[in-house]
């Protein structure tokens, strides 16, 4: 691609869904806008998400749904460009979407629509593209003025006032994730809490793998918690041959690797997640009725869970006959392990296994209202690159688009 033009007001680095949406709305607005991706696809993470059909957004957005070491910082983008926003935008392309559950909206067709939208935007603000092409070097000041940035990149040299770094998170490296974004923000001496894998399945210890080894493949409905904090999840666990996994583990995953980043404080403990197993029944009232009759637990439990699942979970803990023949510690110890199965996690399967990635840029030296660096005029920072993690469910391309539209703004 020749550039004729090398002066840019803005440059946008990472042409994902934050990075597209800033450069569109930058666009939109008048100023020059170039969009620098190293990758030969754009949109890569937003194709292949929601099963290649895009949960897109969630119809429920609130605060509560984000990490970040400031929980608060997130309001003020969720704020100015919504989930209702994004979701005209859509309607407006005409694009058909439905919700599946849990207010999560995916495309009925597929995710391309999302990103042939995101162009069409780039388009309508006639943003220029500069992809592949991979960027060495950023400096500070421009050419003929001490203000702005300059970018090198491997095929020339770009200069403009503001700088949006958009280059998300290290989740999926096979997807071209960098820790780039991490480096320029070290560059400009901008604190970033330590990257970590969320979203992500657990791995148990080999001991614990051993005595589940019989049911994996199985799922069942549960509410997942870390002990001692507020958020809890009513979602699917999947047993796997590594460990857990399904959305309940998914989820509480970045609880667990928040907590887990904590305790390496001195003082601190690693913690293990816990798990109701029935979180539909009254679980000692269920027992007592059923206690002193014929049949065993794991009969009664395949009322609730699929029959393999109630048999080996049973049989794991050696509770296999009629339920009048155990005393009341193997029935208080039934109530425990049902109601607060605590397992502790040898670790995560890692970025391979991750969906988005904990920690980045910390938001202290960020502006809530713009991304902009509250030290580095003109340096801006959007999408998972910050230290904002969402929970599973469209949140965290709402994230994207909410954080990449401010910024857009203010660019
Ligand atoms: P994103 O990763 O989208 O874009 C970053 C861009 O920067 C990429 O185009 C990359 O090539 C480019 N880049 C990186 N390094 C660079 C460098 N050094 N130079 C130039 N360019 C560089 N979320 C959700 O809400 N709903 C969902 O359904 C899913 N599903 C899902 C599935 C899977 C498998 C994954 C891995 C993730 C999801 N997610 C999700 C999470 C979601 O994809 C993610 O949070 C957003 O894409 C983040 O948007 P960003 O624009 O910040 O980064």
């Amino acid at each position: 691609m020749s550039m004729a033009q090398a002066e840019f007001d803005v440059i946008v680095i990472g042409a994902g869904a934050a990075g597209m949406m800033c450069a569109a709305q930058a666009g939109q607005r008048g100023r020059r806008v170039l969009l620098i991706d190293h990758a030969a696809k754009i949109g890569e993470r937003i194709r292949i998400s929601g099963g290649g059909r895009c949960n897109f957004t969630n119809r429920d957005v609130r605060p509560e749904n984000f990490l970040s070491r400031n929980p608060h910082f997130v309001r003020s983008a969720l704020a100015r460009f919504s989930q209702h926003d994004f979701i005209k935008l859509v309607a407006r392309y005409g694009i058909a979407y439905h919700e599946k559950t849990l207010g999560q909206l995916f495309c009925d067709d597929s995710a391309k629509q999302i990103i042939d939208m995101l162009r069409a935007e780039c388009d309508l603000g006639q943003v220029r593209w500069a992809q592949p092409r991979a960027v060495q070097r950023i400096a500070e000041g421009r050419d003929q003025a001490e203000s702005g940035f300059s970018v090198h990149t491997d095929q020339g040299h770009f200069t403009c006032q503001s700088l949006v770094i958009a280059t998300g998170g290290l989740a999926i490296p096979q997807l071209g994730a960098t820790p780039f974004g991490y480096r320029i923000a070290e560059q400009f001496g901008l604190p970033v809490v330590p990257p970590q894998p969320a979203l992500v399945p657990l791995a148990l210890p080999p001991d614990t793998l051993t005595a589940l080894q019989g049911l994996a493949g199985t799922a069942i409905d549960v509410v997942s918690q870390c002990p001692g904090q507020k958020a809890r999840f009513r979602e699917s666990l999947l047993i796997t041959h590594r460990g857990l996994s399904g959305p309940a583990i998914l989820q509480i995953s970045s609880y667990w690797q928040n907590q887990n980043y904590e305790s390496e404080r001195p003082g601190h403990r690693k913690q293990p997640i816990r798990l109701d197993l029935l979180p539909d029944l009254d679980v000692p009232a269920w027992l007592q009725e059923h206690r002193h009759g014929k049949a065993t637990l794991a009969t009664l439990l395949a009322s609730y869970w699929p029959k393999r699942f109630a048999q080996e979970w049973t049989a794991a803990r050696g509770w296999t006959k009629p339920l009048a023949e155990h005393g009341n510690k193997d029935i208080a110890a039934m109530q425990q392990a049902l109601t607060e199965w605590t397992l502790m996690p040898a670790g995560t399967l890692g970025y391979a296994k991750a969906e988005v990635t904990l920690g980045g840029v910390d938001t202290a030296a960020l502006s809530s209202k713009t991304m902009e660096s509250k030290a580095v005029s003109g340096l801006y920072f959007v999408g998972e690159i910050v230290d904002v993690t969402g929970w599973l469910g469209g949140y965290n391309f709402q994230w994207a688009w909410s954080s990449g539209w401010v910024a857009g703004q203010a660019v």
